[in-house]
Formats: C-alpha cells, sequence, structure tokens
C-alpha cells in the first residue's frame, strides 16, 4: 500500500496550525523545561551519577525481572518509599509506562474508572487500556464524582479515582482531600499522578503534603523522576501488595529494560537534596509568584495556582505558534501547547518556571513578551 496518505495527513495538520516539530534547543534559554529546581545538573547529582556510571557502565542490560535490578534500583525505591511515607515503591522506565502498566491492573471488566477531564495523555491512555466502564468528569468537580457514585456505585465491583496532582498544562492541584473522602465514602481507590507535585509543592514531598495529608492504604501515588528530580523514569508507591503485584503483573514493568543504574543513582541524590533543603521549594514558590505578577501586567490571560507551572493562555493555535516562532527568533524557546495536548481552541504558552533561571534571563522573556502580546 502507498504512504501517500501520510503527506495528506501532514498536510491537514499544518492547515490546522497542529503540525509539531521539533526544535534543537542549543542556543535557546529554556522557559519551558520541568526541570524546577535545577537539580538535572546539580554537581552532586552529576558526581553520583558519574561514580555509578563508571562502575556499571551505561545501561542496565535487561529488565528488572531477569537481571536489570541493582542495589541503585532498591536504593532508589526505599528512598522514595520513604520520601513518599508509604511502605513500599516499584520503579518504572517512564510515567507513560507507570500509568499505561499500573491502571489497568486496579480496575477491569465489570469495574469502573472516573477520570478528571484534564488528565495527563498518559493517564488517559491507561484508562482506555483498561477493560473497566470509564467516565471523564468536569475539570475539579467533584460534586458530579459524588453524585455519579450515589447513583452507580452499586453497579461495579472495583472503582478507581484518577487524577493528577498538580495538572500539567495548567498548574491548578486536585483537591485530594475532596477526593481521597470521596475514595473512603465510596470504597474506591484513590490514584494520583503526581509527577508535577513531586519537589515543587508541599514540602517537597507533593500534593499530598501540600494540602496536609497523609497516605493511606486506598491511595496510589504515581511520581516521575524526569521533572523536578532531573532525572528520567518513574515510579508508583503504595502498600507491599500493590508493588508486589505490580511487579507481577505490569506488562510495561515487566517487559522492557530497567533504568540505567546511574540514573537511579543520581535520582537518589535529588531526593536527598531536597529533604535536606527544603528551603529550595518555597524558593521556588517565591520565584514562581513574582514571575506571575510580572506577567500579570501583560494583555494576556495568565494561570497561577502557587505551582511553577504558568500558561499563558492565547486561545488560537495559530497565535501561539506564531508568538512562539517570534520568540526563538529572539533566543527564547517556549513552546506553544495545542490540541490534542490541551483542548482546541485554548492553546497556550506553557511557562515554567526554575530555579536555574538566570534573572537578566528572565528580564529579557518578559520584555519580548510583552512587545510581542502588545503587537
Ligand atoms: C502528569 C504527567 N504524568 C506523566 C507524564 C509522563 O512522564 P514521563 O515523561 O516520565 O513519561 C507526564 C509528562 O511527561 C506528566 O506531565
Amino acid at each position: 500500500m502507498s504512504l501517500n496518505w501520510l503527506e495528506e495527513e501532514l498536510k491537514r495538520l499544518k492547515g490546522e496550525n497542529l503540525y509539531r516539530k521539533r526544535i534543537l534547543r542549543e542556543g535557546l534559554k529554556d522557559f519551558c523545561s520541568n526541570d524546577y529546581l535545577g537539580l538535572k545538573d546539580h554537581p552532586r547529582v552529576v558526581e553520583r551519577s558519574l561514580k555509578v556510571l563508571k562502575e556499571e557502565g551505561l545501561g542496565s542490560g535487561a529488565s528488572q525481572l531477569v537481571s536489570g535490578y541493582t542495589k541503585h534500583h532498591r536504593e532508589l525505591e526505599e528512598t522514595l518509599a520513604r520520601f513518599k511515607g508509604t511502605p513500599s515503591c516499584v520503579l518504572f522506565g517512564s510515567g507513560y509506562m507507570a500509568n499505561v502498566g499500573t491502571i489497568p491492573l486496579l480496575a477491569g471488566e465489570g469495574d469502573l474508572i472516573l477520570s478528571d477531564e484534564l488528565n495527563h495523555a498518559s493517564l488517559i491512555d491507561g484508562c482506555r487500556l483498561s477493560k473497566a466502564s470509564r467516565v471523564v468528569f468536569r475539570h475539579r468537580d467533584y460534586e458530579q464524582v459524588e453524585n455519579f457514585l450515589k447513583r452507580e456505585r452499586h453497579r461495579f465491583g472495583r472503582v478507581l479515582l484518577v487524577s493528577d496532582g498538580v495538572f500539567s498544562m495548567d498548574g491548578d492541584m486536585a483537591d485530594l482531600k475532596a477526593l481521597s473522602d470521596l475514595a473512603d465514602r465510596f470504597d474506591c481507590i484513590l490514584y494520583i499522578d503526581d509527577a508535577h507535585g513531586t519537589g515543587t509543592v508541599g514540602r517537597g514531598k507533593g500534593t499530598l503534603e501540600e494540602l496536609g495529608l497523609e497516605w493511606k492504604e486506598n491511595i496510589v501515588l504515581m511520581g516521575t523522576l524526569s521533572k523536578a528530580l532531573g532525572s528520567y523514569g518513574a515510579f508508583v508507591c503504595g502498600s507491599e501488595e500493590l508493588t508486589e503485584y505490580l511487579v507481577n503483573k505490569a506488562r510495561s514493568l515487566i517487559f522492557t529494560t530497567s533504568l540505567p543504574p546511574a540514573v537511579c543513582a543520581g535520582a537518589v541524590e535529588s531526593v536527598r537534596i531536597i529533604e535536606e533543603n527544603p528551603e529550595m521549594v518555597s524558593k521556588l514558590r517565591k520565584l514562581s509568584e513574582r514571575i506571575y505578577l510580572q506577567l500579570k501586567e501583560l494583555p494576556v490571560e495568565v494561570k497561577f495556582s502557587g505551582t511553577p507551572i504558568i500558561p499563558l493562555i492565547v486561545g488560537e493555535e495559530r497565535k501561539a505558534v506564531e508568538i512562539a516562532g517570534r520568540l526563538r527568533e529572539e533566543g527564547i524557546l517556549l513552546q506553544a501547547i495545542r490540541y490534542p495536548t490541551v483542548p482546541r481552541g485554548t492553546a497556550r504558552l506553557r511557562m515554567t518556571v526554575s530555579l536555574r533561571y538566570e534573572e537578566e534571563d528572565i528580564e529579557l522573556l518578559l520584555e519580548k513578551l510583552s512587545s510581542l502580546l502588545r503587537e
């Protein structure tokens, strides 16, 4: 069969301003990375990773269940379980793999999944892979969840409530108190993806800590190493039985090579740095607040919820792409985020704040944004 249709599809994407291409980030000032605490090249993180890299080599060589599980993997799991206040933790190759591997195991045929409409794509795909019935609820509308559970809970076996902790494209937080109460009242499991809450809210432990909550047995706490921890990979924290079950059944853990040991060692060091210096997290928050106050003066809708994700909602896809392109000409990388990552017509420049930013770069960004948005 000919592949001409690909050309047509690509033309269509371009016509709709939904065409994507990768940008080499070298030479650009990056304002959209998720390395919120600047840990990816922290001297302690680099030194520890390098030491293990020299000892162990680059790859792990096999999956966790074959010979790819080292003392560095175990140390990271133990470190994360302690950090998150859970009995146990298991590593995955990435956040995407953690979500698509875990969710279908928690809810299957005859069960129900209730999922926030703004959940990350990897949660959506995890839900789609499950054979459970699925209901997408309006963003943070827990009354809708409650009403649905009151009416329909009895029809299902297990029920899974799924939400981001900090929402990746809007920066706001789920009300985990409300969700956890609903999970208790209606006998549900609460699945939280705290990829963006880890290292950025509370004293760094994440959204539960920020909201003054503690882990309970009916909570499954997923997070990534790839954002504030400055590394790569992901984890699921919860009860001993949960992680044991995932090791036995999660296809995206079993049938894939484990993380490189040096990556795990670097992540252990990142967690230690956050534990020893929780003031980094308050510093990040203060910097985010200050940048937000400056962005608020610009003629564009800016969302801010106290996290380092600050989207500038431009609306039209074409306009977002144009502004991002003009910023690149000025040496600034601030990507346009469009459908299907966010709903149509809500295209945005998703700015993230990082402790790595230099004062003069922030000034430059604000100045360029100001003149572009006023044109
Ligand atoms: C909320 C959320 N969950 C999961 C992921 C996937 O994590 P990873 O990049 O490690 O696959 C991301 C981003 O990448 C995310 O923003």
